[in-house]
């Protein structure tokens, strides 16, 4: 009787919790090990999957898990997105009446301007407060398939605006920040205590940055890339999400590298994620990632194929439906073992474990009281309007920048980004706690404002409109004209053809500043570089690049142009002229400039060709000067063991040296000239010594410290920078094995168009270096493998003098 009642009663009960929209499993207490609380998260994950049948576990695999009802397993949607605000991009996350908006930072191109980590910190954590919030009423899930962490490699890609701009070491930076703020909690950032807030995901990985360019799409591309460009730009950002951010989940992407689609790889999933990073997270496709490559390029000869190719390269997590419908098929055919389905339940369910989902009511977990009145606070809103102004870029001042509050009486307010609402939220965005557009930020300071937009929309396809906005700027004191791109120009499977700015955009502002009397304020609101070189005209005052900067934008712009707030944003890409189109194909990966076919290269590291303004510039309204307080000038290394140091064009492979104890400390004094109090951004690049022989794609320069330091006038700061010989001072050759460069190096503090100041040293070893035979270096000129091949104790220098 007890037998036959007690099954019975446990299905009537989790029937019961099932259809009472219950959120979480375990929520009444069961005999279940899986809901020990006691029981080590690896315990109960096996006991869990241990109960799953074959069609429950492939149901497990896809992002909308339905439930299990006999277990109390409720269903999961495991997509919800968080890049920069929780957003309603997944189907995840819900607005209604209990929670009608969020805040809505800047798009995250505008964020990493700021060049602050904590910054990025504290609006991680803000985003996964209110993401919580959320999810305990039922609105948000718990893992975010957020940041986005490619590297803005070309100035077309569509989703630049996503990413952190195009150095890979502020990209890593960002996301390491971004995502320690999304998923820890504490002081300490332990989460292991208290649980994970929220996980966030790292993606796109990787070398995907091509959405739809003159019909190449993302879904065929095959992206070709170098061994050199794949170690020191496209992996990094994914190497350190995994390894300093404790990342709990890496998206693979919709294209190939080459040749092989990146969610169907062994050697990046398995080898490269898993086996030398460590996630310990769950590996999850771009949604229909496995169906993309299934039907467009016909990768894996059967459907069930090409789910056991996903399963087998490491992959763990479908966003989509093909590993639902065709795992059970491809164990039966035996192309894929249950085991390794199992793998992948347990990479998903440890998530779940970390984040309390198996430890019933949410309300007794640490994040369980969160609700709708955190979210949308003053304090997080506050921040949104920081973010954005300590992004905004100052690119041109020729003095009349700020503007007196006191003094202007009337302005005019022009252009068709100037009353720009859902234009200011970017994509992957959610529904904003509120709005203040460019116009409603700059009313608050003047009390006559005439507004003109100029055209009818950002395509600008007509002049009908100039007049208005001529007479407009004739009879105002100061002339602000807010011009630009917006999401039908640039956003996912849009990419750029063109750098200039749409339709009679440009004449707009060139017949405005003819007619303008007082001073003209150029705004230009885009995720990326628009060429700019029809503004070289006297009457445009100064120049501000505002990229999308979120529900508080027009406040932002407001307070920079008032002056009250000094503006200390650096650009986080390069300005490229509008002929960089015609020289550089999207769809070309290479990083390195190549003379023999007349390629020019890519970001600041590499390009040849003149910008319009440098990676890293922007200006304030007051002058900051640098200079070095000391640092060394020679920096020596030594080998890990007294065995081998092998040194081979005048560099030695890192792996060989004692790299723990080999830093660089530098200390950089920092002083305010005045007149204004105001923050800066120290940048500090590296410039490699020359490298001989087959060392080739060395970069003309490399960031390899920023940081942003509040100074008041007249005062000076101090700020010291430790850098990791072997990590930051290191090259990467063709190989893309990191070598480090014997001889002597350069750091360049400051951007091209500010004071700068120079520190050179002399990398070197003092561990007895015996030079080879000279015909062991001329078999080594002629190829340069050999040295890998020697397995001697010999430790040899090959010299060239030519
Ligand atoms: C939970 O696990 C602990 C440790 O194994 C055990 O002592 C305890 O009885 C278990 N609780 C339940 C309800 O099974
Ligand atoms: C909003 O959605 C949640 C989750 O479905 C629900 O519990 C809540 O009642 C809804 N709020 C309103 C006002 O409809
Ligand atoms: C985090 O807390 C756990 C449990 O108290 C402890 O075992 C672990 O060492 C801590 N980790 C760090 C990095 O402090
Ligand atoms: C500016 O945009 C807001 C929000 O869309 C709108 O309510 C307002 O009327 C606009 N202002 C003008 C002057 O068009
Ligand atoms: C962007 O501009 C296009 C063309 O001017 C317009 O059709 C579209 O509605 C605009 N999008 C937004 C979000 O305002
Ligand atoms: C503007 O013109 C000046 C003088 O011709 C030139 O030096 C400068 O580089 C130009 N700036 C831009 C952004 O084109
Ligand atoms: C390396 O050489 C130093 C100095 O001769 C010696 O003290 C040390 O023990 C040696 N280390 C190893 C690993 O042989
Ligand atoms: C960096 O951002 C934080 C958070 O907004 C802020 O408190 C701090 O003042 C900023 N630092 C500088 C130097 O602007």
């Amino acid at each position: 009787m007890e037998n036959f009642l007690l099954p019975l009663l446990i299905s009537f009960l989790s029937f019961a919790w099932y259809t009472n929209q219950q959120q979480h499993a375990c929520e009444i207490e069961t005999a279940f090990q899986f809901c020990n609380k006691s029981l080590a998260y690896e315990n109960r994950v096996k006991d869990l999957i241990s109960r799953l049948t074959i069609e429950e576990k492939v149901q497990q695999l896809i992002n909308d898990a339905p439930g299990v009802p006999r277990l109390g397993l409720p269903p999961y949607e495991w997509w919800s997105e968080a890049l920069h605000g929780v957003a309603r991009t997944g189907p995840g996350v819900h607005f209604n009446a209990t929670v009608p908006g969020a805040t809505s930072f800047p798009a995250v191109i505008l964020s990493a301007a700021s060049f602050n980590r904590s910054l990025w910190l504290k609006m991680g954590r803000v985003v996964s407060t209110e993401a919580r919030a959320m999810h305990n009423v039922g609105l948000a899930g718990l893992t975010f398939w957020s940041p986005n962490v490619n590297v803005f490699r070309d100035p077309r890609w569509g989703r630049g605006q996503e990413t952190a701009g195009e150095d890979p070491f502020v990209v890593a930076e960002y996301a390491v920040n971004y995502v320690r703020g999304l998923q820890e909690v504490g002081q300490d950032g332990n989460f292991s205590t208290v649980g994970l807030k929220v996980a966030a995901c790292c993606k796109h990985y990787t070398a995907y940055d091509v959405d739809h360019w003159k019909g190449v799409d993302r879904f065929h591309f095959d992206a070709k890339v170098t061994l050199q460009d794949m170690e020191d730009t496209y992996q990094l950002p994914f190497k350190s999400c995994v390894e300093e951010g404790h990342v709990n989940s890496i998206m693979c992407s919709y294209n190939r590298v080459n040749g092989v689609p990146t969610c169907a790889d062994p050697n990046l999933l398995k080898g490269v994620i898993r086996g030398q990073w460590g996630l310990d997270g769950y590996i999850v496709s771009d949604c229909d990632s496995i169906e993309v490559y299934y039907d467009d390029i016909h990768y894996g000869s059967s459907p069930e194929e090409a789910a056991a190719l996903a399963l087998n390269a490491g992959l763990n997590m479908n966003c989509g439906h093909h590993l639902g419908k065709y795992t059970e098929g491809a164990i039966k055919l035996n192309m894929v073992k249950e085991f390794v389905v199992d793998q992948a339940l347990f990479f998903n369910f440890m998530v779940l474990m970390r984040l309390g989902f198996f430890d019933g009511e949410p309300t007794s977990l640490p994040f369980g009281k969160l609700g709708p009145a955190d979210v949308c606070t003053n304090e997080h809103q506050f921040l949104a309007l920081e973010a954005a102004k300590q992004g905004i870029v100052l690119l041109e001042n020729n003095g009349q920048l700020p503007l007196s509050p006191t003094t202007t009486k009337h302005i005019a307010v022009l252009g068709p980004n100037a009353n720009a609402t859902d234009v200011m939220i970017s994509i992957y965005a959610g529904i904003p706690c509120k709005y203040t557009s460019p116009l409603q930020g700059l009313e608050k300071f003047v009390s006559k404002v005439s507004y003109e937009p100029g055209c009818n929309d950002v395509a600008c396809s007509n002049n009908n409109q100039f007049k208005a906005a001529i007479e407009a700027a004739a009879a105002a004191d100061a002339v602000i004209v807010v011009v630009g791109l917006n999401q039908s120009f640039e956003a996912e499977m849009v990419d750029r053809l063109d750098l200039t700015l749409p339709g009679y955009q440009e004449l707009l502002v060139i017949e405005v500043a003819k007619a303008a009397k007082g001073p003209l304020v150029l705004v230009v609101m885009s995720g990326g570089p628009v060429d700019l070189s029809f503004a070289n005209n006297t009457k445009v005052g100064g120049i501000l690049w505002v990229g999308y900067p979120g529900q508080a934008g027009g406040d932002a712009i407001a307070q920079v142009i008032f002056g009250k707030f000094n503006p200390g944003g650096r650009s986080p890409f390069s300005w490229y002229p509008q002929s960089y189109v015609d020289q550089v194909p999207m769809t070309d990966m290479n990083l390195r400039e190549d003379s023999t076919r007349n390629y020019p290269g890519r970001t600041y590291r590499f390009y040849l060709g003149k910008l319009m303004y440098d990676f890293g510039h922007g200006l304030s309204y007051s002058v900051f000067s640098k200079f070095i307080m000391s640092a060394p000038s020679t920096v020596l290394v030594r080998p890990r063991d007294n065995t081998t140091m092998i040194v081979s064009f005048n560099s030695i492979d890192i792996s060989v040296l004692e790299c723990h104890s080999s830093y660089l400390d530098v200390v950089i004094g920092l002083r305010n000239d005045g007149p204004k109090d105001g923050t800066h951004v120290v940048l500090v690049f590296w410039e490699p010594a020359n490298a001989q022989g087959m060392l080739t794609g060395i970069p003309k320069k490399q960031l390899v410290a920023f940081e942003r330091i509040q100074v008041n006038t007249g005062e000076t700061k101090k700020i010291t920078v430790k850098l990791d010989i072997c990590k930051q001072l290191s090259i990467v050759d063709w190989m893309g094995i990191r070598r480090l460069i014997l001889g002597q190096h350069r750091l360049l503090v400051g951007s091209s168009r500010e004071q700068q100041t120079m520190h050179q040293f002399t990398i070197g070893s003092d561990a007895k270096l015996s030079a080879s035979s000279s015909s062991l270096g001329r078999k080594c000129l002629i190829s340069y493998m050999c040295h890998l091949k020697i397995n001697t104790i010999i430790i040899y220098v090959v010299l060239f003098f030519f």
